[in-house]
């Protein structure tokens, strides 16, 4: 038993080791050069490069840039610079991959981008949030020297609705393969008739055969999440193909007792297709798999593997706040680790294909994703937006997309536009069935959607049938009656809300809901440009999150909702605009600091106990003071201040929070969760006093010495007695010495104006944020913080 395990472990492994020797994907991150700006014959080898700066991708220059209100990206786009960006890279390819297949994969660059290889032009792809891949292999000095040049051109703007940054700021890959070999995103699994006791894992791969005449075979094995071979091995002969032809084969694998994916445990196994010729293994391709069914059910809504459920979703952009666009797996996985321990399971993509390790992450993590293509389709909504190249390049857009991400399970919904302008003209009744078409051509096993924001009668996208479930963006007071006015349509609430607050910033009263611009009292100007932090504003056309989630509870037949949004983002700074240049419609700010909203959704979407009291207690004596508090797991919430019983409150209702008014005094607040006459909770907030000290802690203390990972310090200013101090705002310099960098700074303020790629910040509301990123060396770093009349804090991160 023992001995023949042992032989298939070592079979397994020297059949991957020969099969590495054929297909090798390495990281094409590292050592390019780079120029700002236009440089004539730059796509020449000939032309130097020396005087560039060398840099690793992924990188985005906007980020670096000053904010400025004249930039033509507009506050709306983050008032950073865009201009024209100039990438090479020399890199040799070994005399021994002569005969075999080069490629060359970009997973996003943003935009109008031209590749060539050695002064040879390979193409142009306009879309900045697309993957596309170059064939090399013709161009190439095999055993010699090569330079590859790209020109990015971000320089006419506006051309998105938010931050796009700029350049090759997503993952490079150089992929090698035998002459025979698997097509780029030539795999497509799906799982059928899943159950517990069994599933069948059907996969169609599509092959290129370069080879004269060849008998393939094509065989794929399924492993478990612990690398043991589960089912398949199945092999299956193709016919003698001709030279340069594709062709298709497919397999159905049976699995006993599958481990099924959902949210809570999101469990993968793993493909392994290989091509044989002869006994000859010639490629071989891995496909994570995910075994889960899920249905929208026009009363039930949503449920995973049988079970009914909401997706508890948030939109959000790809920016990663201060590190820009250039995409971090780990900056990625903290967003979603944050979104996750509030009870989130769902992701949308607004409003464009993400960086595939945002789809890994959400396979590994669970959660459920509506992956979509565009902001817009032929007419405008910015001057210079995709529109420009709708209708030359939407097919093989939303081909790419489709094939790049049909595999992962954690998708589960295609959105072929959001708040489409034709939503309302009858050239939607000829492009939706078309992108449908598109989608449908290399998926059926996904509904297919669009988010509009007017989701009426009239509308043609609707009306032309094309999308499986009717998504509305918005309008949540019309949900009662959807099915009066869609008969027979599923329901999915493409995105909601867009409440608006500042972390940390408390305007009384706060029982009122106060609609930007039109209700408000005066003109929406704040000293700061600050939102109160309350849930009690909303832009027209938006609602609050208690307002929102009240809704969506009521009906099962609301399948699921997309919050806008789950992080700040950068650009689009209503209901402000310059000098904010970022949004405020985050649950949680920019730096990844959590508002006050998050433990409402918490309380509510988590089985965590939760009791959140707000606002801190610095006020003015005398002046009242709106205590809300959140909580779960409990009947009642008894508030003391200075040890005197404010009074019980419970939520009666459909109450998300309860409140008490209270004149302030200063001293200690402090609240008291009771199921049962038991104490489920208490918090405490006191008083704070003058700044007195800086205190650090890491995310990890512990950090792979792999040049990418990053460790996130909190900065905190802390009075005598360790209490965050509510309004400080010392400016803190940071120093790091061993073998990492302070990679960006933030505190969260939408109207800093300071770059993120310095070293230093202010605190804004207590709170500052530092991000050190690991070099490629192992090591202890020391990560120092002072700040005027404060004594340093040091806090030791160990890269490894
Ligand atoms: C929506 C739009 C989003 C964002 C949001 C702000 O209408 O789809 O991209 O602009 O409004 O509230």
């Amino acid at each position: 038993m023992k001995l023949s395990g042992l032989l298939l472990i070592a079979l397994f492994f020297s059949a991957k080791t020969f099969a590495q020797q054929t297909r090798q994907t390495l990281d094409f991150d590292k050592g390019w050069r780079f120029n700002l700006g236009e440089v004539a014959d730059a796509e020449k080898p000939a032309t130097s490069d020396t005087k560039w700066r060398s840099l690793n991708l992924p990188h985005d220059w906007s980020v670096e840039g000053k904010f400025s209100k004249d930039n033509p990206a507009t506050p709306e786009g983050g008032a950073l610079p865009g201009g024209i960006g100039w990438y090479r890279k020399s890199f040799t390819v070994p005399a021994s991959s002569k005969g075999k297949l080069v490629y060359i994969d970009f997973d996003g660059v943003y935009q109008k981008s031209k590749v060539w290889i050695n002064g040879h032009l390979l193409g142009f792809r306009p879309n900045g949030y697309i993957s596309f891949r170059y064939e090399l292999t013709p161009y190439l000095n095999f055993g010699g020297n090569n330079v590859i040049a790209v020109k990015v051109d971000n320089s006419v703007q506006p051309n998105s609705r938010w931050y796009s940054g700029s350049g090759i700021y997503r993952n490079v890959w150089l992929v090698t393969t035998a002459k025979t070999a698997i097509n780029h995103w030539g795999t497509f699994v799906t799982t059928t008739d899943v159950s517990n006791a069994s599933a069948k894992v059907n996969i169609k791969v599509s092959v290129k055969n370069g080879a004269p005449s060849a008998a393939l075979v094509v065989k794929t094995t399924l492993y478990d999440a612990l690398g043991k071979a589960v089912a398949g091995g199945g092999a299956i002969p193709s016919k003698t193909q001709l030279q340069d032809t594709v062709f298709e084969t497919s397999t159905t694998l049976a699995v006993k007792n599958p481990t099924l994916w959902s949210v809570d445990k999101p469990y993968l196994y793993k493909a392994v297709t290989q091509v044989l010729s002869g006994k000859t293994v010639i490629d071989e391709y891995t496909t994570p798999v995910g075994i889960r069914y899920f249905n929208f059910d026009l009363d039930k809504g949503f449920s995973l593997n049988g079970k009914a459920m909401k997706i508890l979703g948030v939109c959000d952009h790809h920016d990663l706040g201060s590190l820009g666009a250039a995409i971090n797996t780990r900056a990625l996985e903290r967003q979603l680790q944050i979104l996750k321990a509030m009870g989130c399971n769902g992701i949308r993509t607004s409003h464009n294909p993400p960086a595939p390790e945002l789809l890994d992450l959400c396979d590994k993590m669970g959660f459920i994703v509506m992956d979509e293509a565009f902001d817009c389709w032929e007419w405008e909504k910015v001057k210079y937006d995709y529109h420009l190249y709708f209708k030359e390049w939407h097919k093989r857009d939303l081909e790419d997309q489709v094939l790049r991400d049909r595999n992962h399970p954690s998708v589960m919904i295609w959105s072929i536009g959001n708040e489409i302008p034709q939503q309302h003209d009858t050239t939607a009744l000829r492009i939706a069935p078309e992108l449908s078409a598109i989608v449908h051509s290399l998926d059926t096993t996904r509904p297919i959607t669009a988010a509009n924001n007017n989701p009426d009668k009239n509308n043609k996208i609707i009306s032309s049938g094309a999308i499986d479930l009717v998504g509305y963006n918005y309008h949540e007071g019309e949900y009662a009656a959807f099915h009066d006015r869609y008969p027979g349509k599923k329901f999915i609430a493409t995105e909601t809300t867009s409440g608006l607050e500042t972390r940390g910033f408390y305007e009384m009263p706060s029982d009122s809901i106060r609609v930007w611009p039109e209700k408000w009292d005066k003109p929406f100007e704040r000293e700061g440009n600050n939102v109160s932090a309350y849930d009690n504003v909303r832009p027209p056309w938006g609602s609050t999150h208690e307002m929102t989630w009240k809704v969506m509870k009521k009906y099962d037949f609301l399948s699921g909702m997309f919050i806008w949004t789950g992080f700040d983002y950068l650009g689009e700074p209503t209901p402000y605009s310059w000098p904010s240049r970022s949004s405020y419609f985050g649950i949680v700010d920019l730096a990844g600091f959590p508002k006050d909203v998050y433990y409402m959704y918490q309380s509510e979407w988590t089985n965590k106990p939760v009791l959140h009291i707000f606002p801190h207690w610095n006020w003015t004596p005398g002046k009242m003071v709106d205590v809300w508090a959140y909580y779960n797991s409990a009947d009642e919430v008894e508030l003391f201040l200075n040890g005197k019983s404010l009074g019980t409150k419970k939520k009666t209702g459909d109450d998300l929070h309860i409140m008490w008014r209270v004149k302030y005094e200063p001293g200690t607040l402090k609240a008291v969760s009771r199921k049962d006459g038991k104490v489920v909770l208490t918090k405490l907030i006191h008083t704070a006093g003058e700044p007195a000290r800086i205190e650090l802690s890491a995310d990890r203390k512990l950090i792979k010495a792999d040049g990418k990972d990053l460790s996130f310090i909190t900065v905190k200013i802390l009075d005598k007695d360790g209490n965050v101090v509510p309004d400080a705002d010392n400016l803190v310099d940071f120093k790091i010495s061993g073998p990492a960098f302070v990679a960006s700074v933030d505190n969260g303020d939408p109207v800093t104006h300071d770059s993120f790629k310095v070293s230093y910040r202010k605190a804004f509301h207590g709170l500052a944020l530092a991000i050190v990123q690991a070099k490629e060396k192992a090591g202890a770093v020391t990560f120092t913080a002072t700040s005027k009349g404060l004594p340093a804090a040091t806090i030791t991160l160990n890269a490894k």
